[in-house]
């Protein structure tokens, strides 16, 4: 039995030998290493924890980003996000991320020019994305150009050295937008745009994206600003799928542009950031509002699921579907307003009402909305998740720097309860088939 004071300590009695441990608490959990000590013999392993999908498990420290899902609270370090994308924009929330802290006025000048002088990609870059097939999903393509930047810039493996994680966080924040127009420009058999550096971040997205044989593409700020906004809703959110997978292929010591790779992977999914594409193919099934109740009987019976609704941790309200909720106004203004709108706003009123949400604390989440105004800008569904990475990419480099830097952390490395075969004997083909 181990000595740990009785406060901020659990004890366990292992009722198959009677014996008690006590464990220590700190920050409400307790190390799960320390649970390898509780074993039956000394040559059995110790006990350790079944818990697919880290439903109740810690990973890592980290002081990136707090959320408090029955609250509805989300906070980049410190910050209400309701105050961010009111008052910030997404290269100052990039920073903040990256960081920890605001800029001053000579950081922010500095990280936009930094950012700004980095927005072009090498021209080699250009040939092997005019190699995908022509209808290549933009995320696919996304994913493996960001993966190949890792050969362009060899340095990147020496992640012990700050000043080249800088250097790799830096093009990374500033290229995404550029690789991302470009998979929509292939898919559309448009030329590439190269960045126009007299734009702003999102306004030169938008740029690369739509502009055609005008001088300068300006894009209605309105626009400009609904889009940022949504960048900076996306930019983190703690240990979420993507990010833990950043972290995880990140904890091999691989350069970063391997690791987003995994994270963009990850994004893919529609459990994950492909819901904003999947809620829109889901609004354009339905097709109008008569068809909403057989929809959700579909959805009760287990045939259907409401994409764009539930979440792992928001249990109450996920506050970014507040933001966008109000976006969605502002866009409207410039496009018009989607006909789709009606039906999701009688969706999420039904399903609002329905025991079947309720008990299971079924809320609209950052998705449900943004496929809407994605839309409403005229992104064909298949480029939603690909705003959605752009947004994302300082978050996984804040938390890939941030692993890096972590003393604590090791090569992701999980347990197994093997349930298969042992000790057969092998017999050879030969001898299995004559
Ligand atoms: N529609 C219908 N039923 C649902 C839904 C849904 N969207 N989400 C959860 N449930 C049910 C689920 O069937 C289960 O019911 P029961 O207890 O009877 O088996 C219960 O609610 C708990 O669900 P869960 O699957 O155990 O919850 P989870 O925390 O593992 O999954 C989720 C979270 C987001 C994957 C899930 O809610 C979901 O699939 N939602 C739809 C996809 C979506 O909108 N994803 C975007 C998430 S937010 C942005 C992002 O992170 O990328």
């Amino acid at each position: 039995m181990t000595d740990v004071a009785a406060k901020d300590s659990l004890t366990v009695r292992d009722n198959r030998t009677g014996q008690s441990y006590d464990i220590a608490i700190s920050d409400n959990t307790i190390a799960a290493k320390d649970l390898g000590q509780i074993r039956l013999t000394d040559d059995e392993p110790g006990l350790a924890t079944y818990d697919p999908g880290f439903v109740n498990t810690a990973s890592c420290r980290s002081a990136v980003t707090y959320i408090d899902g029955d609250k509805g609270i989300l906070e980049y370090r410190g910050y209400p996000i309701e105050q961010l994308a009111d008052k910030s924009n997404f290269l100052e929330v990039a920073y903040l991320l990256i960081h920890g802290a605001l800029p001053s006025k000579e950081q922010y000048d500095t990280w936009v020019h930094e950012i700004t002088y980095h927005t072009f990609v090498h021209e080699n870059v250009k040939g092997f994305m005019h190699g995908f097939r022509y209808d290549a999903h933009p995320m696919g393509m996304l994913m493996a150009s960001v993966g190949a930047l890792s050969t362009f810039y060899p340095d990147a493996r020496n992640i012990s050295d700050a000043d080249n994680r800088h250097m790799q966080i830096v093009r990374m924040i500033a290229k995404m937008p550029t690789l991302g127009a470009w998979s929509f420009r292939h898919a559309q058999g448009k030329p590439f745009v190269y960045p126009d550096n007299d734009l702003g971040y999102t306004a030169n997205f938008l740029s690369m994206l739509f502009k055609m044989s005008e001088q300068k593409f300006e894009a209605d700020p309105r626009l400009v600003k609904a889009l940022d906004v949504l960048f900076i809703l996306h930019a983190d959110h703690e240990q979420n799928c993507s990010t833990n997978a950043v972290r995880s292929v990140g904890s091999s010591q691989v350069d970063p542009y391997s690791a987003v790779a995994a994270g963009v992977g990850a994004l893919y999914g529609p459990l994950h950031g492909g819901a904003n594409e999947a809620v829109l193919r889901m609004l354009k099934r339905i097709g109008s509002k008569e068809n909403i109740p057989a929809f959700i009987e579909g959805v009760k019976n287990g045939n259907e699921r409401l994409m764009g609704f539930g979440h792992r941790v928001y249990k109450n309200f996920d506050p970014r579907a507040t933001i966008i909720k109000k976006a969605c106004d502002d866009v409207f203004e410039v496009t018009g307003v989607n006909p789709l709108l009606e039906i999701a706003k009688e969706l999420e009123k039904i399903a609002l009402e329905d025991e079947y949400f309720v008990k299971r604390k079924l809320y609209p989440n950052v998705d449900f909305y943004s496929g809407l105004i994605y839309e409403a800008f005229q992104f064909p569904p298949e480029m939603f998740t690909v705003l959605f990475a752009i947004g994302r990419t300082p978050g996984w480099l804040a938390q890939w720097s941030e692993l890096v830097q972590d003393k604590d952390q090791k090569i992701a490395r999980p347990k197994q309860i093997y349930t298969g075969d042992r000790e057969l004997t092998f017999t050879a083909s030969s001898e299995r088939w004559s």
